[in-house]
Order: structure tokens, then sequence, then C-alpha cells
């Protein structure tokens, strides 16, 4: 892999990644506490994490880059590898079978109308991006630890 590559991936995986596990919090975990009684408080509350426009807003300009750099590495390090016994890892195939729910469900979320579709593609998305998340560090530390790991 070229060192470009790697620091592109390295640097979109940190930004997607990184947005992505701030907004699971500010969206999932955060609690907004209970509404107002002042009316002019009330009009100001949102009832979301103060963060999540800026989050929102840099998630969907670092995910771009991940697909780019994920595509940019797709012919020379993963596709040869899917085929090829000897340099089989369990995380890389992992990574490049999460790739399409990931990506897919990504955009769904997007264009979900109903609350059904929405809620399917929230659990497609955060699960397959968490996963996403886990492998990708795990294909990382076991470098050098032998084909398998
Ligand atoms: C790298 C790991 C990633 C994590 C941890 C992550 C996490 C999240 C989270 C928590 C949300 C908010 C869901 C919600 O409540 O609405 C979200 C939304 C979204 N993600 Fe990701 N994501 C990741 C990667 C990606 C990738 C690769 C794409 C590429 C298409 C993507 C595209 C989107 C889009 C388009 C939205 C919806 C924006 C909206 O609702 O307007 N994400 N992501
Ligand atoms: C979307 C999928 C994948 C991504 C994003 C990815 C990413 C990476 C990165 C960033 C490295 C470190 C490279 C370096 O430091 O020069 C790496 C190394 C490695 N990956 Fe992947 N990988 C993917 C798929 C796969 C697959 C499918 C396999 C094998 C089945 C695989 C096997 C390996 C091996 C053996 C290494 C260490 C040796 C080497 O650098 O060639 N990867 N991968």
């Amino acid at each position: 892999m070229k060192p470009g590559a790697r620091w592109l991936l390295n640097l979109s995986m940190l930004a997607a990644g990184g947005t992505g596990l701030v907004w699971a919090y500010c969206a999932y975990l955060w609690e907004p506490g209970p509404e107002p009684d002042d009316p002019e408080l009330f009009l100001e509350w949102t009832g979301q994490h103060p963060w999540v426009p800026l989050v929102r807003t840099a998630h969907l300009f670092a995910v771009p880059a991940l697909v780019f750099a994920v595509g940019l590495i797709w012919a020379s390090h993963v596709a040869p590898r899917l085929t090829r016994a000897w340099a089989r890892r369990r995380t890389g195939l992992l990574l490049a079978a999460l790739m399409t729910p990931m990506v897919v469900s990504g955009v769904a979320l997007q264009t979900a109308v109903s609350p059904e579709s929405r809620n399917l593609w929230v659990w497609t998305h955060g699960i397959s991006s968490a996963l996403w998340v886990v492998a990708y560090l795990a294909h990382q530390v076991a470098r050098g630890h032998g084909p398998r790991a």
C-alpha cells in the first residue's frame, strides 16, 4: 500500500469514525433532560445535543473521503486478497463485507421517509459502522502477527 493511500485512509477513517461515534453518543446516550417550563427557554429548547448540527456536517464531509480512500486501495489491496488463501485476514474480509451495508445504509438514512424505514437504516448503519471501526482497529493491531489474524 502506498504511504499516501495509507495516510488518506487513516485520516478519513479517523474523521468519519470519530464524528460517527460522537454523533452516536449525542443522539443515543446523552440525556436532554426535561423540557423547560419557562416559555422563552422552551422556544430555544431543541431536545438534542448542541453538537449535533456540527457533527452531522463533519460526518457528511468526512465519509465521501473514506469511501474514496477504500476505492483507492480496492484494486491493489482488497480485491486480490479476497481470492488468495495465503493473504486472507479475517478482519480484512470483515471490512470488505461491511463496506456495502455501511455505505448503503448511510445513504438510505437520508432518503428514508417513514419512521419504520428510518429505524431499519439507523440499526443497519449503527451495527455495520460500529463493527467497521472495531474491525479497522483490529486490522491494524493484527499487522505483523501472521496472515490469519
Ligand atoms: C466509519 C464509521 C461510521 C460511523 C461510526 C457512523 C455513524 C453514524 C451515526 C451515529 C449516524 C447518525 C444516525 C442517526 O441517528 O441519524 C450516521 C449517519 C450517517 N452516516 Fe455514518 N457512520 C460511519 C460511516 C459512514 C460511511 C462510510 C458513510 C458513507 C456513506 C456514512 C454516511 C452517513 C450518512 C449519509 C448519515 C445520515 C445523515 C442524515 O441523517 O442526514 N457513514 N453515521
Ligand atoms: C476495505 C477493506 C480493507 C481496508 C480498509 C484495509 C486496510 C488496511 C491498512 C490501512 C493496512 C495497513 C497497510 C500499511 O501499513 O501499509 C492493511 C494491511 C493489511 N491488510 Fe488490509 N484492508 C482491507 C482489506 C483487507 C483484506 C480483504 C485482506 C485479506 C483478506 C487484508 C489483509 C491485509 C494484510 C495481510 C495486511 C498487512 C500486510 C500488508 O500491508 O500488505 N486487508 N490493510
